[in-house]
C-alpha cells in the first residue's frame, strides 16, 4: 500500500509521446527524494510510447488518449485537462510531448505547465533542435526548461544549461550530451517551480530571495 499519509502536496502529471527518458529522470528523482512531489498520472497521445512502460514499471497510472477519438484539438486538450484535474494534479510536465498545447489546457493550468527543450532558447525552437544547432554552426547549445504559453517553446525560462558543440559532433552525439543535462535540469527546475516564491514579470521568471 502506498503511504498516502506522507504524500507530497505537489502532485505532478507528465505528458509524453515517446521514449520517456525525461519522465524516467522525474520518477528517479522522486524515488531518491531529490524531488518533493508525487507522480499521479502519465498521459500519452501515442499507444506505443515507450515511456508508458517506464511509468507502469514505477506503478504510476497511465492513460493513452488517442487524438483521433476526439473531434478537434480543443476537445482533446480539454479531456487532458479534465484527466489531470480529476487526479488533483498541481503541475503539468511536458516531457517529449509532441503536440502544441491549446487554450483549454493552458487556461486550466496557468503558469503551471513546464516543458523541456533541447536547445538554449530562444535559439532553435520547434522540431530537431539539435540538428538546427549543428546546421547553424553554434559552438554552444544546451537545454532549457520553460513555462508553457501559447508561443511555441516561447514561455518564461526557468533554467538553462549550456552544452558545448564539438567539431566532430553528429546529431546523435550532440543529442546524447544534451540529454544528460536535460535529465539533471528538469527535476531541478520542477522543484524550483514547486517551491514557489517566484513570479512572472513580462518574459522573465523571477525568483525572490
Ligand atoms: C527531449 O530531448 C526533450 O528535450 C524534447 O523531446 C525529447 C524527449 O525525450 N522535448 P524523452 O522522451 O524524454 O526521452
Amino acid at each position: 500500500m502506498p503511504d498516502t499519509a506522507n504524500r507530497s502536496p505537489h502532485r505532478l502529471g507528465v505528458l509524453i509521446s515517446g521514449r520517456g527518458s525525461n519522465l524516467q529522470s522525474i520518477i528517479d528523482s522522486i524515488a531518491a527524494r531529490r524531488l518533493d512531489a508525487s507522480l499521479e498520472v502519465v498521459i500519452s497521445n501515442r499507444a506505443d510510447a515507450a515511456g508508458l512502460q517506464r511509468a507502469r514499471a514505477a506503478a504510476v497510472e497511465t492513460l493513452f488518449l488517442d487524438p483521433r477519438d476526439y473531434p478537434d484539438r480543443g476537445v482533446y486538450d480539454a479531456t487532458i485537462a479534465g484527466a489531470l484535474k480529476s487526479r488533483g494534479v498541481t503541475l503539468v510536465c511536458l516531457a517529449g510531448f509532441m503536440r502544441l498545447v491549446g487554450p483549454p489546457l493552458l487556461d486550466a493550468f496557468p503558469n503551471r505547465i513546464l516543458n523541456i527543450h533541447p536547445s538554449l532558447l530562444p535559439s532553435f525552437p520547434g522540431l530537431d533542435a539539435q540538428r538546427q544547432a549543428l546546421v547553424h554552426g553554434v559552438r554552444v547549445s544546451g537545454a532549457t526548461v520553460h513555462l508553457v504559453t501559447s508561443a511555441l517553446d516561447g514561455g518564461p525560462i526557468v533554467l538553462q544549461s549550456p552544452v558545448p558543440v564539438l567539431d566532430d559532433d553528429t546529431v546523435d552525439t550532440l543529442s546524447a550530451r544534451i540529454l544528460i543535462e536535460e535529465h539533471r535540469l528538469y527535476p531541478e527546475a520542477i522543484q524550483i517551480v514547486l517551491d514557489g516564491g517566484w513570479s512572472v514579470d513580462g518574459r522573465r521568471f523571477v525568483r525572490r530571495r
